[in-house]
């Protein structure tokens, strides 16, 4: 139809024109909404037109301030990143049904905003159900209250509700125009999370909510691929992707799809009673080097700053308050080296390949029993090159090209044009920091106030038998009082022999406090592994009536595990006392009194007006459990990152000017093995692990935003009972800057190639403060076999003489200083055939 202005002349024509026009309008609506700028084949994801080897990271918006997002979102692009990953915490975004909170932390469009402005992508990862180490997987607790729910299986109330959610999210990012078939940055969404183990044990209703899910999210029409992690039935077009410590196995179920990783886990969380895990950067770069090399094209650093799950947002139970996860970028937003440096040289090595990987398949030849080489070769004359030698204890000299190659144990080397190695996986060159926790002042002045032992009150309820925790509390606060009556006869034989009976309480979990007539009795707490308790001690109960009060406490709410939603918290029972005239007294079905949360809760002690609404008294016995703390503090000069250092107290609460800066247990410690730590061989959460017999948790982040310059609040409830004269505000800062490097290291760039035989560069190492600091002594250096970290190392059996005194000579009073590793430079080789590296640690005022 050729309908032109100047032949319209009739009513009806005026009409046709008028709704084909309206039809344009809204086919330019409605279409950035449903043709798909992101695509992908069997490579890669295609975004605009050309495939893309990409680099993520999560950061996820909730477990740092508004404030500090610009600042992780730029680090994260100068360390190499294409894309943000994050969650989206459904729990947050709607604290109660209908109710919503976008706002602070919880200001997802903001963040997401905010990548955008970087110029990177993002991948959002709707869930809604998230796991994430956070309270309750994600899942608002009142939606556990919904008549005939069941979570994440073929339940109609779930279905509902989890498709309400994940529709709000969509269509409050398409509102914003934020994905990127209209121009945003959103390239990639989520359904649900590793789905497919929980389908397996589900059958049946199961397979049905899978299909359900990815058919539903399709339907949404965002313009961009949907992936379902550990999914490997995930129904067309969603991709399946892997999660783990590596990755390089995995396929995607079609043929025609991506090879993504969506976790590839930095390091592992932290819980109460564990020690802190570390994941050497040696090994997290080979894992992403073999699962490139093997065709991968998408990878997402789970986490890459994992940041604090501030307030009661911590799941578990018992995942503690920080969840720095050992990440590229640390807890409090410094840069965590040579973590950090070392992957931003990966992300530029495998760039300098991106052309040869996106166009063609890799061809694998064997080098050797342990040795592969894996090269990508395109049409247009491309060629890249990966060398791996999975020997976890020794090196390999491979000969590819007619070229050799020196190859590390448990390395790969790579070679964007086939023939210059620019980087490999265990060669570190970056320079490595230890960071210190530096008191800012003499400490606090404290007043306490008493909270109430006597648990119960005209907000009590009384009914026989024992309660189930959070059917209860409905997880408004982690506490909740048990209290009994138990009447002793006068004549009962214990008030003359003075052996108290012993009461025996079960719970199932997390941790809790008996008193007797308001007197502490003991404490009892489980563990992640093994959150249910058991109390089994005296207790001093005198003639007549006496009161039994138990104070249950949960530690965050399960994130994982199947159904999740029915696992119970606090005392179940039984509850019994023996030792009595009678022999055992089951208390478990006699009459028990409630009461939800503490005294100092409903009163709000922790808010400005709430913490004058009682009168404080001042510090007088320093171990008394159930009290709350009172101070106020200026806030310090500068600009590091502040910490509150809690190593003297015990357990509980803490909160600044109002906001909850999470749950403190440092009398938690942690127990494991913490032993000698080899990047080599396969990584698991339980290798390589530091701080056993410390506090799990020592310090708390406070964030800079949350202060004002003079008189802010500091608020503590404490459980068991510390003493708070030893808390301080700490700054964390580069107490020293170190240097570990190998003998005879390839680095980037000059790299000549002699007939056959690969030359590198002498390699140096190079200390650097930061501007307006000078290096002021050298604490260790060693040129020889030296061993351990930043901030501990210590001579080998091998040990140049000269080591001090080249790196005095060359670098007190500098900024920076560069020093050669060969043995000529330290007065010759102290032994020969031996690999040896320099070790030197550096202060800097
Ligand atoms: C994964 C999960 C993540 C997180 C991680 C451990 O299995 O998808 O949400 O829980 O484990 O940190």
């Amino acid at each position: 139809m050729d309908l032109k202005l100047e032949t319209c002349s009739s009513r009806s024509c005026y009409r046709v024109l008028f709704l084909l026009s309206a039809f344009t309008l809204l086919l330019l609506t409605i279409l950035p909404s449903v043709t798909s700028s992101v695509t992908y084949d069997h490579k890669a994801l295609i975004v605009n037109g050309q495939r893309r080897i990409l680099i993520s990271g999560s950061i996820h918006y909730p477990r740092s301030t508004p404030e500090m997002w610009p600042d992780l979102i730029q680090k994260a692009k100068l360390g190499g990143l294409d894309a943000i990953q994050t969650y989206v915490f459904w729990n947050g975004h709607e604290p109660s049904p209908g109710k919503y909170n976008f706002e602070g932390r919880y200001d997802l469009v903001r963040f997401i905003k905010l990548v955008k402005q970087a110029g990177l992508f993002v991948h959002l990862r709707i869930g809604p159900y998230v796991c994430a180490e956070w309270n309750f997987g994600g899942i608002p607790v009142w939606l556990k209250y919904v008549p005939g729910i069941s979570f994440r299986t073929d339940s109609r109330p779930y279905k509902v509700a989890m498709e309400g959610f994940t529709r709000k999210i969509v269509e409050m990012m398409k509102a914003e125009g934020l994905y990127e078939s209209q121009g945003g940055p959103i390239i990639m969404s989520q359904v649900e999370n590793e789905y497919g183990p929980m389908e397996y044990e589900l059958g049946a209703p199961g397979r049905a909510y899978a299909t359900w899910a990815a058919k539903m999210a399709v339907s949404l029409k965002t313009g961009v691929p949907w992936v379902m992690c550990k999914q490997d039935d995930a129904p067309d077009p969603v991709i399946n992707s892997c999660n783990g410590f590596y990755c390089d196995y995995f396929s995607p179920n079609k043929d025609y799809k991506p090879k993504i990783w969506t976790e590839a886990w930095s390091g592992w969380y932290t819980k109460f009673g564990g020690p802190a895990p570390h994941r050497p950067v040696e090994d997290l770069a080979f894992a992403v080097a073999k699962f490139i090399q093997k065709g991968g094209s998408f990878i997402n650093y789970y986490m890459y700053h994992g940041g604090t799950n501030f307030g009661r947002t911590a799941g578990g139970p018992f995942i503690a308050t920080t969840y720095d996860y050992d990440a590229p970028i640390d807890e409090y937003g410094l840069l965590n080296e040579p973590k950090w440096g070392h992957l931003k040289d990966l992300h530029k090595a495998i760039k300098m390949c991106e052309s040869a990987l996106v166009s063609a398949d890799p061809t694998v030849t064997s080098l050797g029993n342990y040795e592969e080489a894996h090269v990508f070769r395109s049409d247009s004359g491309a060629c890249a090159a990966f060398l791996a030698n999975y020997n976890p204890t020794s090196f390999a000299t491979v000969t590819f090209n007619g070229v050799h190659y020196n190859l590390p144990p448990w390395s790969i080397s790579i070679l964007p044009d086939c023939k210059n190695t620019v980087f490999n996986t265990a060669r570190v060159s970056f320079q490595t920091y230890k960071m210190i926790m530096e008191p800012v002042d003499s400490g606090f002045s404290w007043a306490s106030y008493n909270e109430d032992t006597a648990s119960y009150d005209d907000n009590s309820m009384t009914v026989a038998g024992l309660l189930e925790q959070i059917n209860t509390t409905r997880d408004t606060t982690d506490y909740l009082w048990y209290t009994t009556d138990v009447n002793i006869n006068p004549n009962e034989g214990f008030l003359r022999n003075g052996q108290y009976p012993v009461l025996t309480i079960f719970s199932a979990g997390h941790a809790l406090h008996v008193f007797t007539n308001g007197e502490l009795e003991g404490t009892a707490y489980g563990s992640l592994e093994n959150p249910k308790l058991t109390f089994s001690g005296n207790v001093k109960l005198r003639a007549g009536n006496n009161k039994i009060s138990i104070l249950s406490i949960a530690v965050g709410m399960p994130n994982v595990g199947p159904h999740f939603e029915t696992w119970n918290t606090g005392v179940l029972g039984p509850v019994t006392l023996n030792g009595l005239d009678e022999g055992k007294r089951d208390l478990s079905w006699q009459k028990w009194s409630y009461k939800i949360g503490l005294k100092g809760e409903a009163l709000q002690l922790h808010s400005l007006s709430g913490s004058s609404s009682v009168e404080w008294g001042s510090l007088i016995d320093q171990k008394q459990p159930l009290t709350w703390y009172k101070t106020t503090f200026d806030a310090p000069a500068g600009n590091e990152p502040l910490a509150l250092d809690m190593v003297s107290m015990g357990k509980g609460q803490i909160w600044i000017n109002g906001q909850s800066i999470g749950r403190h247990w440092p009398a938690y410690k942690a127990s494991g093995s913490c032993g000698e730590c080899s990047y080599s061989g396969t990584y698991s959460d339980k290798k390589c692990q530091r701080y056993c017999g410390d506090p799990s948790q020592r310090w708390y982040h406070v964030p800079r935003s949350w202060l004002r310059p003079t008189g802010n609040l500091l608020v503590l409830f404490e459980e068991w009972g510390g003493n708070p004269n030893w808390i301080s505000l700490v700054r964390r800062k580069v107490g020293s800057v170190c240097a570990h490097i190998n003998e005879w290291q390839p680095i980037m760039r000059t790299i000549k190639t002699y007939g056959s035989l690969e030359v590198a560069q002498r390699p140096k190492a190079h200390l650097m403060c930061d501007p307006g600091q000078k290096i002021s002594a050298i604490k260790f250096a060693s040129f020889g076999t030296p061993q351990g970290e930043c901030g501990s190392y210590q001579e080998g059996s091998c040990h140049a003489f000269h080591s001090y005194d080249i790196f005095e000579k060359n670098c007190i009073g500098k900024q920076w200083c560069v020093v050669m590793v060969t043995p000529e430079v330290f007065g010759g080789d102290p032994c020969p055939h031996v690999m040896k590296k320099v070790a030197v640690e550096a202060v800097c005022t």
